[in-house]
């Protein structure tokens, strides 16, 4: 089978390398991929937003699944058109896909399907959002309520700092048309996971749990950002708690999403906050997490071909996925100064040394060919992920890669699995 894999993150490149082992694949195309993504297929140049030139690439080359990584062409209904065209798609509708892309939809939704969630008002006023923050005296979390790369919430102690995030949202335009409307919720306190689960209309299967780290300095601290690391499993995640989140959160949202006319199907990744009250919704997102899919695919034992056409044609019942019981972790390196402003072209160096270490795959991320040399191209520029026979051992393995690969200004937090390393000794 022919299939085309759309986008040309680090999410990518761990979709693509696995799909490259699949006993039924026959040719995988990427558009538009990366460096790392070519070593698994032939990266085809066309942008993820080039609807009309996908869909006849598809035609012409016998694509029978196309895969739709990012959130973008997900949210434009780029599913929809594959399907129409007659060629299967993995992930869900453009407007199943509002639950990432629009925070305020979500939120609704949670409400009618009595899902725990932070409690928050909607506001579409600057006025208004401002007001609100005012009258309050605690902590609160100013959201964009579009798409806004992982970058548009705002965790403010001070309500103050919360008025401003508002301005900047709704007023500056910082994230453009995203920031029309805002989220304005309470803040939550505990330990995050990410629950992505595969979804097919009706059946849910829950992978292996993770952990990702938004906040670009060791500790949780400074601004968000798309995630600077993450392993799986996440020891937070406890079998009760899986038991609870399937039947609390994942089964209600998508039997609310049944009754509204907009079945979901592709993959489901709740970012929970898992509280002293039980676990609440941070965020529905409605594709592969980036960074969390580069452990959790290196720890899926089975075929993800047979399990993403599974999800298409609705038997997820029918398959079980067997997974390595190894943690594996993943430490991305940055461009200095992301995710702010940051210099691309730099040389990357020791690409190939750290590739050879066993069961370490340097994910590729921002990164391009420039006449033989891989160079930096974008913030995250790659996502080096290692087995290890413990969390420990996986974390001292990945760092190991890490230092072994380098280029100007690289940057990457030191912490990652910190957190798992300290719950399981
Ligand atoms: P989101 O994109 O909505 O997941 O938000 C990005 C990050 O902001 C989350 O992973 C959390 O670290 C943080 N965050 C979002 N909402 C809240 C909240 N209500 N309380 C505390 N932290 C939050
Ligand atoms: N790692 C968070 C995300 O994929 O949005």
């Amino acid at each position: 089978m022919n299939v085309l894999l759309i986008g040309s993150g680090g999410r990518e490149h761990a979709i693509a390398w696995k799909l490259a082992q699949s006993k039924d694949l026959t040719k995988l195309y990427i558009s538009p991929g990366n460096p790392g993504t070519a070593q698994c297929g032939e990266n085809v140049p066309i942008g993820s937003d080039d609807t009309a030139e996908l869909l006849e690439f598809a035609r012409q080359n016998q694509v029978e699944l196309a895969v739709v990584g990012p959130e973008d062409p997900l949210a434009a209904g780029l599913v929809d058109k594959f399907e129409s065209a007659g060629i299967k798609a993995f992930g869900p509708s453009g407007k199943a896909a509002q639950l990432e892309a629009d925070k305020a939809f979500a939120k609704q939704l949670m409400r009618s399907s009595s899902v725990s969630t932070a409690e928050g008002r909607t506001f579409d006023r600057y006025a208004d959002a401002k007001a609100y923050i005012a009258s309050r005296d605690e902590p609160v979390v100013i959201k964009a309520a579009g798409l806004a790369k992982g970058k548009g919430v705002f965790v403010c102690d001070d309500p103050s700092d919360g008025i401003l995030a508002a301005e900047k949202v709704m007023c500056d335009k910082i994230f453009g048309p995203a920031g029309n409307v805002v989220v304005v919720e309470d803040k939550l306190l505990g330990e995050e996971a990410s629950i992505l689960a595969f979804v097919d209309g009706r059946n849910i299967y829950v992978m292996e749990s993770s952990q990702d780290h938004k906040q670009i300095g060791d500790g949780d601290t400074g601004p968000n950002t798309g995630g600077m690391g993450a392993y799986s499993p996440a020891p937070v995640v406890t079998e009760g708690l899986i038991k609870q989140i399937t039947r609390e959160i994942l089964v209600p949202v998508v039997d609310g999403m049944n009754r509204n006319g907009t079945p979901y199907k592709g993959v489901l990744y709740a970012g929970i906050m898992v509280t002293a009250g039980g676990p609440r919704v941070l965020e529905f997102n409605v594709r592969f997490g980036d960074p969390e899919t580069q452990p959790i695919l290196m720890r899926l034992k089975s075929d993800l071909l047979e399990v993403l056409l599974a999800v298409c044609d609705g038997k997820l019942d029918q398959i079980t996925l067997e997974w390595d019981h190894r943690p594996a972790v993943c430490v991305v390196m940055a461009s200095g100064g992301y995710p702010d402003d940051y210099q691309k072209g730099k040389k990357i160096t020791g690409l190939s040394e750290a590739t050879q270490l066993e069961d370490v795959i340097v994910f590729h991320a921002g990164t391009k060919e420039d006449n033989g040399d891989i160079v930096t191209a974008g913030g995250r520029v790659l996502g080096v992920t290692a087995l290890g026979q413990t969390i420990a051992d996986a974390k001292t393995r990945a760092y190991e890669a890490v230092d072994m690969i380098g280029f100007d200004g690289a940057y990457c937090r030191r912490d990652i699995a910190d957190k798992a390393v300290k719950t399981v000794s």
